[in-house]
């Protein structure tokens, strides 16, 4: 199968936006999409955006049964370890179910790998994955990922709603 992989653009957010929908059913949570193809537009395509994304395109004769050519992203941002420096995050990685097992997943991880080295000089690439997502397991094993809460007992944890209200709330007073 033919496909080009290229650093998405202000017009392929509405593909993006579709293919989150499509990953977050895949991860059973269709209802937690709350991002617009125009809020990714405002903030990845403006002076200092909060992301970067590349997307994967075949040519129109191997478009997708609904008739599109953008059928697959990855989406990630700059970080920091304070131990190592420069890192990239890969908050999604996704490939429409009818283009799998083409490298194409390979080729979008592999892309943002040199991206990340060359622009930013990232010294790791990390990510999260669900637990019984063993396929993703699996691919990110194969290709040399480490599994942190196995090696290291890191757990992954997040404040929101109400709690990140409070801690915004208790904040010391200038
Ligand atoms: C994980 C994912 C991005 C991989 O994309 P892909 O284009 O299928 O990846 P590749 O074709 O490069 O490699 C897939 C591997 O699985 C194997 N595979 C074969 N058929 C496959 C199929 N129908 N589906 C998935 N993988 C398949 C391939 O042989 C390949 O193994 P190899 O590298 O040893 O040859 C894709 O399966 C996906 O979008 N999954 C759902 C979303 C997800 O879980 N994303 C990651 C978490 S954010």
């Amino acid at each position: 199968m033919n496909f080009k992989i290229r650093a998405a653009t202000k017009e392929d957010c509405k593909d993006i936006s579709r293919m989150i929908m499509e990953l977050a059913a895949y991860v059973k949570a269709p209802d937690q999409v709350k991002i617009s193809h125009e809020e990714l537009q405002g903030d990845g395509f403006c002076q200092n955006p909060f992301f970067e994304c590349l997307v994967a395109e075949v040519p129109e004769e191997q478009k997708s049964k609904e008739g599109f050519t953008v059928v697959g992203y990855a989406f990630y941002f700059y970080t920091y370890s304070t131990w190592k420096g420069p890192t990239v995050y890969l908050e999604d990685l996704y490939v429409m179910p009818e283009f799998r097992g083409n490298g194409i997943g390979t080729g979008l991880l592999s892309k943002v790998a040199e991206v990340a080295k060359k622009k930013k000089q990232c010294v790791h690439l990390h990510l999260s994955v669900l637990d019984w997502n063993t396929p993703s397991r699996d691919f990110y094993a194969a290709k040399g990922a480490q599994d942190l809460t196995v090696t290291e007992g890191i757990h992954v944890l997040r404040f929101d709603g109400q709690n990140l209200d409070n801690l915004a709330n208790e904040a010391p007073k200038d």
